[in-house]
């Protein structure tokens, strides 16, 4: 939520900025700024709406400056929200949220301090400025101590012209040397370049980019060495290759996706040492947050199944406050594509503290998620731009899946392979492309329903998911047997309902709830292995997929209903990368 950039060299600042703010913008694309300084003044731009609202500002001159793009939490979506925030001296934009913000703006509100914002960042220009006495890194450090959350930060001062001071509590920042300067952001993508070295802050760390040095600091202001990270050009430089969406061209990657997440999984110098710990599991922990949590319940499903594990799938926003009971023993997996979601990362710090062994499924490998873990199994989804997951679902799937088959091995059961699912997914893009002719029937419905029994329900539940934050059509996914125990009563005629079916005992049971449906006005479209149900005359219109162990099917059977919410997104005229009022990476609680 929010993405912060800033630039310290000899190109001017304002171009540098902005075109780091595009990259940055699936963090959030409610209002915009930026703050430039010449050497003696700073100039702030700000603006409600998308990056493109501050390009007449790339003119600004000066060869220092720092940016921003909003996900409002504190505050509506105003111009004098929006960042770079100023107090006196101090201009600084800030990802993250300041919990006492509340006391801390009464406590300079007693001393006569007004306020031009209602955002909780502002308080900290406050306390940065009222803690400076002519060395910027020591205010800084004094206005942190103050500070109870999460921040990300970079600070201007007019006094130290040549200066950047930036500092992390539980919100990411890179900072690194360019070509041509040094830059400071909240993710790779804004500031990489050929030759960059990258450096990621650790919480309580601080960096000052001055003049052409970079110097860390610990969490006590001792000076510090880094090391510097990995980052892999080609998938950090986004790039639509010719498709109209982000999204689209996602789904399309699914399939070398999956054949690359397998391939890697027990290549990953960690596996040997976790499969030690998997041969002494008897209990499992899942916590996740929206699709990943999805991918959760899929992966309860097949270890459950096969392996006789038990499994508990937590939403990570919920885990805290339910006082889990964790046995000793108890594996915790945390599953996420940024490893930066805020509710998972509390999750999992209390497991931790509980005793739990923690395992991370996450996408991004300098994530926060990978710090606090003691086995990190990546996906390689590759870097996904769209808000709304879709491959990288399908990875977390296929990983995992392929936990679930190291523990059937363990256990001397017998786990389907992994292998071919590529192949498949490859011929259910090319099949599902026929969801599009069933647009017409979503746009302008006032809501939908996705069912599905066994797996099939998760992947009902995705797809739900899926449709309703990039069309904005009220949806829900459903075990297909609780239609009838009140869902029913909001299907009216012309209702869409989705039925997923993929596994042969149980089809008959959901063709019942089908018929239900249909009798009560319902449009019915149906994705299946069995074309013989796409006959049946209740169908509006269907999609086969290939039938694969039933315990994965989610991984194929998700995707038409991937490609579904993005042709409704299109057909209903919205933005299916940048869906209204969410961003892609949660960091807040
Ligand atoms: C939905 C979506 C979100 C994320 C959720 C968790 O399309 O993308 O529901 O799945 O915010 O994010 P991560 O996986 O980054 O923890």
């Amino acid at each position: 939520m929010c993405g912060i950039v800033g630039y310290v060299g000899r190109k001017q600042a304002a171009p540098v900025l902005i075109d780091g703010l595009y990259r940055l913008e699936y963090r959030g694309y409610d209002s915009v700024g930026i703050a430039v300084m010449d050497g003696k003044q700073i100039e702030i731009v700000r603006k409600v709406g998308r990056v493109k609202e501050i390009e007449p500002a790339r003119g600004t001159f000066g060869c220092i400056g720092i940016g921003h793009t909003r996900w409002a939490t504190h505050g509506g979506v105003t111009e004098q929200n929006a960042h770079p925030h100023r107090h006196k001296n101090i201009v600084l934009v800030h990802n993250g949220i300041v919990e006492n913000a509340f006391s801390l703006r009464e406590e300079c509100s007693a001393k006569g301090e007004s306020f031009c914002s209602e955002t909780d960042s502002e308080v900290i220009a406050h306390l940065i400025a009222d803690a400076y006495r002519g060395d910027l890194l020591k205010a800084v450090f004094e206005a942190c101590r103050r500070l109870v959350g999460s921040y990300a930060l970079a600070v201007l001062c007019t006094d130290e012209p040549d200066t950047i001071v930036c500092a992390r509590m539980k919100s990411p920042l890179i900072v690194g040397r360019a070509k041509e300067g040094l830059v400071v952001a909240s993710d790779i993508p804004a500031v990489a370049e050929e030759g960059a070295q990258l450096y990621s802050l650790s919480d309580g760390e601080f960096c000052v980019l001055k003049g052409e040095e970079l110097t860390f600091f610990d969490t006590t202001l001792g000076e510090i060495e880094k090391d510097a990270i990995d980052f892999d050009l080609s998938d950090d430089l986004p790039d639509r290759k010719g498709y109209h969406h982000y999204m689209r061209k996602e789904i399309d990657e699914i399939p070398k996706v999956l054949s690359l997440s397998q391939a890697k999984i027990t290549e990953n110098s960690c596996f040997s040492s976790f499969y030690r710990v998997l041969c002494q599991t008897e209990y499992i922990q899942i916590v996740a947050c929206g699709t990943a949590y999805h991918s959760g319940l899929c992966a309860k499903e097949a270890i459950e199944r096969i392996c006789r594990i038990p499994v508990d799938v937590f939403v990570a926003s919920e885990y805290r406050y339910c006082d889990p009971i964790i046995p000793k023993g108890t594996l915790l997996i945390a599953v996420s594509q940024s490893g930066e979601t805020a509710d998972t990362l509390a999750a999992v710090r209390l497991a931790k503290e509980r005793g739990a062994y923690i395992a991370a499924v996450t996408n991004v490998t300098y994530s926060s998620l990978t710090r606090l873990a003691r086995t990190v199994l990546y996906t390689r989804a590759g870097r996904e731009i769209a808000v709304a997951a879709t491959k990288s679902f399908n990875a977390q799937l296929i990983t995992l899946y392929s936990v679930c088959c190291a523990l059937a091995e363990i256990r001397g059961k017998t786990a389907p392979p992994v292998g071919g699912l590529a192949a498949m997914a490859e011929s259910t893009i090319v099949t599902g492309e026929q969801v599009r002719s069933w647009t017409p029937h979503f746009v302008g419905a006032s809501s939908a329903y996705f069912i599905g029994r066994g797996a099939d329900r998760y992947a009902a539940m995705e797809g739900s998911l899926k449709l309703k934050e990039i069309s904005y059509l009220p949806s829900e996914g459903y075990a297909a047997g609780e239609l009838k125990h009140g869902t029913l009563a909001l299907i009216e005629k012309g209702t869409p309902v989705v039925a997923v079916i993929t596994r042969r005992d149980i089809a008959e049971k959901t063709m019942s709830a089908v018929h239900e449906a249909y009798a009560r006005g319902a449009s019915v479209f149906l994705v299946t292995c069995f074309e013989e149900f796409c006959r049946s005359p209740e169908i509006v219109s269907s999609v086969v997929i290939p039938e694969c162990p039933p315990e994965y099917s989610p991984i194929l059977s998700v995707i038409p209903l991937q490609m579904l919410a993005y042709y409704v997104s299109v057909a209903c005229g919205h933005d299916p990368d940048k869906p209204r009022n969410l961003a892609k990476s949660v960091t807040v609680e």
